[in-house]
């Protein structure tokens, strides 16, 4: 079994799993000084874009190819990739096609996408004007159709404020702000198959607009009014319906006021919430593509393995606790932590059997919150 990888950035998160799997290895990356370059059996240093690692894929003849991007900007060059590589040499890439991607890495395509299919999403509108009518109701959200982490996301809480966004922007997306809890559950989806893992709990929407990034988060959400499996349910049907594969995560947010579950964005690449949906699920997004390219995904060896641990995730900024942990990627069994992200930016998760260990391990770690 050959693959290969795409980008090397989140290649450590795989790294002993394509090891002791005894697959062969190739990374292809635009950056020579990424980290993780020494992990795989053979690099390709290329330049942006995927025409060279395609063409380095049929070279190479890989049985698969698995993109590691955790970005949005590629998404779309991937989708074209994989209709080519899947359609006229007949390797899976194990990412969503192109008009998946267009859908999901443009917010404008994405608020469409919900309306059409009858998926709740709070309302909005577009706008090319500099003010807001006169009639608006503050705060509101306002995006740009493309963005991740938060950038060119603004809560506006009067006219001031709007219009100072509005005069940088050429057209934007004026949604309504939901005072309520954000949530996020990743899927995975392959061969017509898909399975929700976790419902990861990522704090209060905030009128400063604060990211998750930047939040405590733990999973299983545990939010009085609003049923994971439901959210999950919620999950699953967007997935399905956009048609989406690979490692998906929906991002939600439930109003408490009236029990609505909103939909507000789908990412179709590795998702940031990996660790706590590994801590809690006992399944690890990225190890899953690597099974869906060995062709020994199913359903059912996803469920056998599931589990439903306490997760916890905590932006630590420089972790100053004891030695990391056994391995710095893998939980092992119960009450395990990982300290991942890059330096000033390091966040810690744990894994805990009962609130009372996960209590110990937060003690242990020296973490208050
Ligand atoms: N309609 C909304 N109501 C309240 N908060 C929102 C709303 N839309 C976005 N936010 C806040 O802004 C953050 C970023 O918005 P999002 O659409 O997820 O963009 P990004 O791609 O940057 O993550 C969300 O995680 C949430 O905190
Ligand atoms: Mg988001």
């Amino acid at each position: 079994m050959k693959i290969l990888f795409i980008g090397s950035r989140l290649y450590n998160c795989v790294s002993d799993y394509v090891k002791t799997n005894n697959i062969n290895s190739i990374i292809s990356e635009s950056n020579p000084n990424s980290i993780n370059l020494d992990l795989p059996d053979k690099v390709y240093i290329v330049s942006r874009g995927m025409d060279e690692p395609m063409e380095i894929a049929i070279k190479e003849n890989v049985d698969a190819v698995i993109p590691l991007i955790g970005i949005d900007l590629p998404l779309l060059d991937v989708g074209i990739m994989k209709d080519k590589l899947e359609k006229e040499h007949n390797i899976p890439v194990i990412a969503s096609n192109e008009s998946v991607a267009n859908i999901s890495i443009n917010k404008y395509n994405t608020k469409n996408f919900f309306l059409k299919n009858n998926i709740l999403t709070p309302d909005y509108y577009i706008t090319t004007e500099k003010t807001l009518p006169k009639n608006t109701n503050y705060p509101v959200v306002l995006k740009q159709s493309v963005g991740q982490g938060g950038i060119g996301v603004f809560v506006a809480k009067n006219d001031k404020e709007a219009e100072n966004y509005l005069i940088n922007y050429d057209e934007t997306i004026v949604e309504k702000f939901i005072d309520g809890y954000e949530i996020s559950v990743e899927v995975l989806s392959w061969n017509n198959q898909a399975i929700p893992l976790s419902v990861v709990y990522k704090g209060k929407t905030t009128i400063e607009g604060i990211h998750p990034l930047e939040k405590i988060k733990n999973a299983p959400a545990n939010i009085p009014g609003l049923s994971n499996k439901y959210a999950k349910e919620l999950a699953l049907k967007i997935v399905t319906t956009l048609g989406a594969e690979g490692s998906i995560d929906v991002d939600l947010i439930f109003e408490p006021s009236s029990g609505n579950l909103y939909a507000i964005e789908i990412n179709t690449r590795p998702s940031g919430t990996r660790y706590l949906t590994a801590a809690n699920s006992n399944i690890n997004p990225l190890e899953e593509l690597i099974n869906m390219a060995s062709g020994d995904w199913s359903l059912s060896s996803i469920e056998s393995k599931f589990n439903d641990y306490l997760a916890m995730e905590i932006p630590v900024h420089n972790y100053k606790g004891p030695e990391k942990c056994v391995t710095d990627q893998y939980f092992i069994d119960s009450n395990s932590w990982v300290v991942h992200g890059p330096e000033n930016y390091e966040r810690v998760t744990i894994r805990a059997k009962n609130k009372n260990e996960l209590n110990n391990i937060l003690n242990l770690l020296n973490i208050n919150l």
